[in-house]
């Protein structure tokens, strides 16, 4: 969850350093640090707690620091509390060794014990420290050169991490290795750049490795060499990245989450266009035939947080048009749990990172029984893209707001489409019906169109919202997922209390809190349970709650039940939660906003949570 950057090459490192870093923010800010060398003279190492403001504030944004050759490290803390001692990089205490770290050296209990018998001591109290001490140890003890010491601790590792390490025998050169955490190398005009992610490094290249797991590198100006655990050198095709840098900034908007709200038409465009030719669905880049599609039994779908959310609404469709069992499943539970998954299955995992920690796990523990895995993910080259054997890549493009939007969104499509195609392969569906959905579906962008056009009504009643201390959020369905999206969006950002309820089970207990003035926020949207939903929300309003209403335009008579009544456009239900989604999105972005919170980077939370 934090942010690495590397770089060498014939500029000054510490500005391209500070630069990457601020890219990587969203991955983790509690505190910050780099180390430049300048040739063969020892290297400077500046960290401090804090955002990355500190750190550019001390050296002047890089300028200050002489070298061409350096590492840096934006912290999201899981061993040692956030410090100035505990922010990478770190060293052996004679800076023969300087790495920084993304992951979880799991083991590093028993490695400080084995390394303290060497009779080395530790400043910090992080896990990292002890990987740098453990490569410097069998440097030292076997002399054989970096990738050798990299390569022994790496065999002693048990975690996830990606390494960049400076060797002071080595200067100018850069090491790295890689286990479950992301790192991306980029190559251009004799220089050579590693990071977590492409925004840190597209401003210079668009050309990248995407090194593998228990693959170490070698780092050189304009020069990778790459390597097994074998230590044999090994060989990586260079991958043009097709984002664009704008894509990677704010594109005009204040914070990037609104920017990345309105990114969703385009965004679910692409996605659609991806698979979508003619008015057919193909999945043959997905790799998942309807053969394949035809054997299926049982369907799980594992994911957390919002792409958790997403499943539980793509639950309701692929039950609606098929005959499959759909089991969704959180995948920091379904990990653990002791569950023989069914011959026939397909395990899907939802990630927009595509390095959850716990949903690669899962991925891992469904490959184990031997069941096919399908990996829905934003990110290309990522974890649980690489290791799933099917893989739908939505095209959400770059989603740098740690609350997710679009991402959300075209992982909505991505379902929709699965349960379509499912329905065609498993001959449950008319040719006539499945062109009506495929044209209902195409209509989804231009609807969102049209709710953010009217935003600003969404925006003067989120202002009224400033002050609650609760939320509550319910609905029926479809509906009840989309009110678990709507719930975690204004947890998340405006940091209120709140609750998402199947409006059925208020009665079951969670009503008693209702209370004068309590906001609850309905959504309604799928016609076969509107009138249940509807005697909920009287149940709840003659107990005094704020009642606000999402439902279709048309179901005018809300708007004597509902306190405030937003209208999306009609779509067949099946699809509405793209519709409904929307203003919850935008309430919770305007009351974060009124509250006057740091909307994109919300507190205690990272962007991809790749530790357990
Ligand atoms: C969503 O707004 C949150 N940031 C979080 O719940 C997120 O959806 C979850 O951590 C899963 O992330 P992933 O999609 O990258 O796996
Ligand atoms: N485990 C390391 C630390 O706590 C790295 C954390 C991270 O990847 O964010 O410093």
């Amino acid at each position: 969850m934090c942010g690495i950057v590397g770089f060498t090459g014939n500029h000054q490192a510490a500005p391209v350093l500070l630069d990457g870093l601020a890219k990587l923010e969203y991955r983790g800010y509690d505190s910050a640090g780099i180390a430049i060398r300048d040739g063969k003279s020892n290297t400077e190492i500046i960290k401090e707690k804090g955002k990355l403001k500190v750190l550019g504030e001390m050296t002047d944004w890089g300028n200050a620091v002489r070298g061409c050759c350096g590492i840096g490290h934006t912290r999201w803390a899981t061993h040692g509390e956030p410090s100035a001692l505990n922010a990478h990089p770190h060293s052996s205490d004679d800076e023969n060794v300087i790495a920084v770290h993304n992951g979880i050296i799991e083991n590093y209990q028993e490695l400080k014990e084995k390394l303290s018998k060497q009779g080395y001591t530790f400043k910090s109290q992080t896990d990292t420290e002890v990987a740098v001490k453990l490569i410097d140890y069998y440097y030292k003890k076997y002399n054989e050169g970096p990738v050798d010491c990299i390569v022994r601790a790496m065999l002693r590792i048990r975690g996830s991490y990606a390494l960049c390490v400076m060797f002071k025998d080595y200067p100018d050169e850069i090491y790295t290795a890689r286990k479950d955490s992301p790192m991306i190398i980029g190559i251009a005009n004799g220089e050579t750049y590693v990071a977590s992610d492409v925004p840190a490094i597209l401003k210079y290249t668009r050309n990248v490795y995407y090194i593998g797991n228990h693959e170490i590198a070698r780092l050189e100006k304009g020069k990778v060499t790459f390597y097994n655990i074998d230590r044999e050198e090994i060989s990586k095709p260079l991958t043009e990245i097709k984002w664009d840098a704008e894509a990677a900034e704010k594109g005009g908007y204040e914070h990037f989450m609104l920017k990345e709200i309105h990114e969703q038409p385009k965004v679910i465009l692409d996605t659609i266009n991806s698979v979508v030719q003619n008015g057919q669905i193909s999945f043959e880049s997905v790799d998942l035939s309807d053969d394949v599609m035809r054997s299926i039994r049982q369907v799980y779908i594992v994911a957390c947080g919002s792409a958790y959310h997403v499943g539980m609404a793509v639950q309701y469709v692929i039950e609606e048009l098929t005959s499959l069992s759909v089991r969704v499943e959180l995948a920091s539970e379904f990990r653990y749990r002791k569950m023989s998954l069914q011959d026939n299955s397909l395990v899907i995992i939802i990630s927009q990172s595509g390095e959850t920690a716990d949903s690669l796990a899962a991925l891992r523990s469904a490959k184990k029984q031997g069941v096919r895995t399908l990996g829905i993910v934003n990110v290309v080259g990522s974890s649980i893209a690489r290791e799933a054997e099917s893989v739908f890549y939505t095209l959400a493009g770059p989603e740098i707001s740690v609350a997710t939007t679009k991402a959300y969104s075209t992982q909505l499509i991505a379902g929709y489409l699965l349960a379509l195609q499912f329905a065609k392969a498993r001959a449950e569906i008319t040719d006539e019906r499945y062109a009506q959905l495929i044209s209902e579906i195409n209509s989804i962008p231009a609807k969102i169109e049209k709710i953010l056009s009217d935003k600003e009504r969404i925006q003067w009643f989120s202002s009224k919202l400033v002050g609650i201390k609760d939320a509550f959020f319910i609905g029926r369905g479809i509906d009840y997922a989309i009110s678990l999206e709507g719930s975690l969006k204004m947890k998340e950002i405006s940091y209120i209390h709140s609750e998402a309820y199947a409006a059925g089970e208020l009665k079951h207990g969670p009503i008693s809190l209702i209370e004068d003035g309590t906001v609850v926020i309905s959504v309604v949207t799928q016609p076969e349970l509107y009138e249940k939903t509807v005697s909920n929300m009287v149940e709840v309003k003659s107990r005094g709650a704020n009642l606000v209403g999402v439902t279709t335009y048309g179901n005018y008579a809300m708007e004597d039940t509902a306190d405030f009544v937003i209208f999306v456009p009609k779509i067949d239900p099946l699809f509405a939660g793209s519709l409904s989604v929307i203003p919850l999105q935008l309430m919770s972005y305007y009351v974060s906003v009124g509250k006057g919170f740091d909307v994109d980077k919300p507190r205690n939370l990272a962007k991809s949570v790749t530790v357990e």
